[in-house]
């Protein structure tokens, strides 16, 4: 694992921005994982820059979102779908067919999931995946617990993972329970992943992700057995390693 720490939030969005352009720099047709949730705003804030500067180009670039909730819309502002068009793909030259997020209104959720596996394999999996970290040590919508899904699967979402989401949404009971999530195995077969993580909230995870067991209760730290993972955090989140 290799750790570099930057001084604050921004340094850090940036510092994943040039890694994320480095790679599509390299290969054209990358195909990027993404994720929400609030740390990666500042990095997609960059990109978007980058891109009004001409320093990087989307047309050829295919992305996969980590996780949906189930029951929220395409419309819904607190939907995955929702913010990644709004904080990023409405800005940059990405083409629509080339975006997948699961389908949280799906009729079918096995068939989903399924379907969103089979569509990663035959894009050729993952060059580069960005992680978020939950507070409990979640990546994706993987939770705690004593078994960890390998495949997307629908998960259900742990009590503080919904008080911590409830932040974006009117009341905590409107925060869905459910969601569809990347597997453990659909996160670790990327080729290369970075986690960002900002913040005194996310200090006990990244601790237990970087030197801690491997164990399913912290899932983050099952990527201690990837060969090619950068974590980008800042020094908030990094004070107990
Ligand atoms: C959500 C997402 C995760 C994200 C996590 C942390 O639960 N499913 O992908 O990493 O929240 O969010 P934040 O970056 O807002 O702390």
């Amino acid at each position: 694992m290799k750790i570099i720490v930057e001084e604050n939030y921004e340094k850090m969005s940036n510092r994943a921005a040039l890694l994320l352009a480095s790679q599509v720099h390299l290969k054209e047709n990358s195909k990027i994982g993404l994720a929400t949730g609030g740390t990666p705003m500042g990095m997609y804030n960059k990109l978007i820059e980058m891109y009004e500067a001409e320093e990087i180009d989307f047309f050829q670039v295919t992305t996969f979102n980590l996780d949906e909730y189930c029951g929220l819309s395409k419309e819904n502002p607190n939907s995955y779908h929702y913010y990644m068009f709004d904080n990023f793909f409405n800005h940059i030259n990405i083409k629509k067919e080339n975006i997948n997020i699961p389908n949280g209104m799906a009729a079918d959720y096995n068939k989903e999931c399924r379907d969103y596996e089979s569509l990663i394999e035959n894009a050729g999996g993952i060059d580069l995946q960005v992680l978020g970290i939950g507070a409990n040590g979640h990546i994706g919508f993987n939770e705690p617990a004593e078994k960890l899904n390998v495949m997307t699967e629908v998960v259900n979402l742990r009590e503080e993972t919904i008080k911590a989401n409830s932040r974006y949404f009117e009341a905590e009971e409107k925060v869905p329970k459910q969601a569809i999530s990347m597997g453990m195995a659909t996160i670790l077969k990327s080729k290369r992943i970075i986690l960002l993580a900002s913040g005194k909230n996310k200090v006990e995870a990244i601790k237990a992700t970087v030197s801690g067991k491997i164990s399913t209760r912290v899932p983050a730290s099952l990527l201690q057995t990837h060969p090619e993972v950068t974590m980008i955090i800042d020094k908030d989140a990094a004070a107990l390693i």
